[in-house]
């Protein structure tokens, strides 16, 4: 039988994973993680998972959910009051059933493949502007990496061209509370979230009193079975809709170049197969450096993970990024293939809470990163990429390349 490992050796592993330079590459880290046992328990507590099999088990199985907003006091005194958190913990991705059911169903009616699809001649331009605004040498991150997802989320919502480039900061200062939350994260995650959350409802006024074809106007009518959202409710959605949105858009267009500058073999063939292999190396991109790299979870009763009997209350987290990496699963997995067959990344979870905007991120990059490959054959790094310091959500800062 399975034994939990808590040992020196776990405990410094994950440590290191928490801070630079351990979180620059946490590829190796997560090879002896595996190696160590299938689970492990971190210096507080919290059980950790680090093989695809369990990884994958663990974001689909039904007793294991999210600590519920109104325990979040419990958690930490005083932190219900925290805007960033309250919002984060009230959203859709952070709660349960059966709020977190009928939540899905009232936005899923709005958010639909339909919806997603319609973006393609629109996506297909911006891309094709934003490639022609590239010259010389820049920083591919505010070239394309973030202009391209916050646009694409600013369409959907229907939020101004004019107003999209301020929320950077915004959605970067906000999304450090799923980081390690300290006083100084949460004096500028609250400020953004409330920030936010404020033109939000201003873009929900317009709408509700001249509605368009945008998502925030279908979501001010979503109605399914005489239910519809309430306002905060509204402001909620869209808020981790617009976050989620490009964040993680932006780290895997970004996570992939650096993928793709590294393998020139992998990125001639995208450059010359590009449409035709434009679906699998996405998803391999997605595996090889998956731009959300765990998912924390809460047993809400008695359960089993990797044949180890789990108690209600335990915490355990899901290394996405690890079990990407399983050799158990990926033949060498660290080697980047972008026409690997029978690939299954992690990286948008899995069971009720698979991410709602997979096909909106997989057909920004099916269309972006092929394109970027055919319009710059001589695209290299031009200096060093500077990473975000932060494991959870993935990415880099700063990403110089010359392109021509
Ligand atoms: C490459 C880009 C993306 C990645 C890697 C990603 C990853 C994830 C993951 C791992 C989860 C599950 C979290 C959990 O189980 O705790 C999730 C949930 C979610 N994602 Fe994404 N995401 C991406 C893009 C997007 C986009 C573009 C949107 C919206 C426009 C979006 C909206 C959401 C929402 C609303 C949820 C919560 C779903 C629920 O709890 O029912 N994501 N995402």
């Amino acid at each position: 039988m399975t034994d939990i490992v808590e040992s020196p050796e776990v405990s410094t592993l994950l440590d290191e994973l928490t801070r630079m330079p351990g979180r620059e590459d946490p590829y190796p880290r997560y090879r002896r993680l595996r190696e160590i046992s299938p689970i492990v328990r971190a210096g507080d507590g919290a059980l950790v998972v680090t093989r695809h099999a369990e990884c994958t088990a663990v974001v689909k199985n039904p007793k294991l959910g999210h600590v519920p907003a109104h325990m979040l006091d419990f958690v930490r005194p005083g932190w219900a009051d925290h805007p960033s958190l309250r919002q984060l913990f009230t959203s859709l991705i952070t709660i349960n059933p059966p709020d977190h059911t009928r939540l899905r169903r009232l936005v899923s009616t709005s958010f639909t493949p339909r919806r997603v699809e319609a973006l393609r001649p629109r996506i297909e331009r911006m891309v094709d502007d934003l490639l022609s605004a590239m010259s010389g040498k820049v920083d591919f991150v505010t070239a394309f990496a973030f202009p391209l997802p916050v646009n694409v989320i600013g369409e959907l919502l229907g939020v101004p061209e004019a107003d999209r480039p301020q929320f950077q900061q915004l959605v970067r200062d906000w999304t450090m509370v799923m980081e390690i939350v300290t006083d100084e994260v949460l004096a500028k995650a609250d400020p953004a979230a409330a920030t936010i959350r404020d033109y939000l409802a201003g873009l929900a006024a317009e709408r509700r009193a001249r509605p368009t074809d945008d998502l925030m106007s279908a979501l001010v009518a979503a109605e399914e079975d005489g239910d519809k959202l309430s306002e905060d409710e509204l402001l909620t959605m869209a808020g981790l809709l617009f976050m989620a949105g490009f964040e993680t858009t932006t780290n895997l267009l970004a996570n992939s170049v650096v993928a793709l500058l590294d393998h020139p073999g992998q990125l001639a063939k995208l450059r010359t197969d590009g449409a035709a292999i434009a679906v699998p190396a996405v998803e391999e991109l997605l595996r090889y450096d998956s731009p959300v790299q765990l998912i924390p979870r809460i047993a809400w009763d008695d359960i089993e993970v990797a044949g180890v009997p789990i108690q209600g209350g335990e915490r355990i987290i899901s290394y996405l990024g690890a079990g990407n990496r399983d050799p158990e699963r990926f033949e060498n997995p660290d080697r980047l293939d972008l026409t690997r067959p029978d690939n299954a990344p992690v990286s948008f979870g899995g069971g009720i809470h698979y991410c709602l905007g997979a096909p909106l991120a997989r057909l920004e990059a099916q269309i972006a990163l092929p394109a970027l490959a055919q319009r710059f054959p001589a695209m290299q790094l031009a200096g060093a990429p500077a990473r975000r310091d932060s494991l959870t959500l993935r990415g880099l800062t700063s990403l110089p390349v010359a392109v021509d």
